[in-house]
């Protein structure tokens, strides 16, 4: 790390954004004796279409931190172009950024992006999603393998309440390029897997859908509808975006509220799907606390500090022991949407309009 900032000034690279930077240094850090640096923080995020998440949750509640602590901070999002993500980064680092977080839109460009980033002396940080063989300084998530472990369990449970035997389950799996979706199913396996084998349950169709793009789910799900002659009993849906083309499939085939379809996110159409009956259950993941969390270690490494996370995950690519915050998630069906709201997560005024008023109301959502 010291060494990194040590390389950035050596290069000459203290172009432009941190001129000002170096001027004041009003921090009291700092081990590397880099004292006039002034935090700065770039921020790239993947896409909007994927989930609702990054745009509503991730981006709000992570320049609230930042501008929280008084730092600096450039928030941006690719769109789901990685020639993009790659220009992104690197006018963030002529820029003179002194942390780069990033969300990855597969390993290799995101490996790419974070190698250049330290080769420059500027400090790394993988956002949710871990970037195989990659060089970031943390990893800050969820343990993403417990999400999919309670999408599991809950589709579990709306089958057995349900009272389906010997039920077929389909699979609408994340982004082969993100290690999450990995994850996730590694999760749901845990759960549905051991039911497959004892021939409790059918394994039905099972794809992912790539860039967890809602569009392509919708087509995909309808073959696999359509290829099992309509007898899918369940559906584990690995985000709640993919899980709503999936009920809008279900919904033009009269089989919506029969086929329970699990999600992930607790974004507002994903609770609104649950309230009416549509979505068995989605995984809230406290965003505010990852990007506090995230904030907080980007602001540290920035100073040239050091933080002890007390955890690590292995890269499974490089066996790299990548230092970490992993959160956990939460469960949530009807009964609890009004957790959600509670938190501040969700808007009860965007979650409860038209006809999910009364629903929020029957529902507890005040
Ligand atoms: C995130 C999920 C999100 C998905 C699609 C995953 O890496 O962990 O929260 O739904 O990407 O954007």
């Amino acid at each position: 790390m010291r060494k990194g900032f040590l390389t950035f000034a050596a290069v000459g690279l203290l172009a432009t954004g941190s001129m000002a930077a170096c001027g004041d240094d009003s921090s009291s850090n700092d081990a590397g004796g880099d004292a006039a640096k002034k935090p700065k923080i770039g921020v790239i995020l993947p896409d909007s279409k994927s989930s609702a998440r990054w745009e509503t949750a991730d981006r709000r509640f992570l320049k609230a931190a930042f501008d929280a602590a008084g730092v600096e901070s450039d928030i941006q999002n690719a769109q789901n172009d990685k020639n993009a993500f790659q220009t992104i980064a690197d006018q963030m680092i002529t820029s003179g950024v002194t942390t780069l977080m990033i969300v990855n839109l597969d390993s290799g460009t995101g490996k790419a992006v974070l190698d250049k980033a330290k080769s420059q002396g500027v400090a790394t940080i993988d956002y949710d999603r871990l970037t195989l063989g990659g060089s970031a300084q943390y990893y800050v998530s969820f343990d993403n393998e417990a999400v999919g472990k309670l999408q599991g369990e809950g589709l579990v449970k709306c089958l057995t309440e349900k009272g389906v035997k010997n039920p077929t389950v389909a699979y609408l799996n994340g982004s082969p390029t993100d290690n999450n979706a990995t994850l996730f199913k590694n999760g749901y396996d845990s759960v549905l897997k051991p039911k497959f084998e004892s021939k409790e349950y059918t394994k039905g169709p099972d794809q992912s859908v790539p860039d967890w793009d809602p569009a392509q789910a919708a087509t995909i799900f309808e073959q696999m509808l359509t290829q099992t002659g309509g007898k899918i009993d369940g559906v584990l849906s690995a985000n709640d975006g993919l899980g709503n083309a999936a009920i809008s499939v279900l919904k033009k085939n009269k089989l919506n509220g029969k086929v329970p379809v699990t999600g992930q996110d607790a974004d507002v159409t994903g609770l609104q799907n649950i309230l009416a009956g549509d979505q068995c259950m989605t995984v809230y993941k406290a965003v505010k606390k990852e990007a506090d969390a995230a904030a907080e270690l980007a602001i540290a490494v920035a100073k040239g500090e050091r933080k002890e996370t007390g955890q690590t995950v292995k890269d499974p690519e490089s066996g790299r022991d990548v230092p970490s915050v992993l959160l956990e998630p939460k469960a949530i069906d009807k009964a609890t949407v009004k957790d959600v709201v509670a938190d501040g997560y969700v808007d009860k005024a965007k979650l409860c309009t038209g006809a999910y008023a009364a629903l929020c109301t029957a529902n507890g959502i005040s």
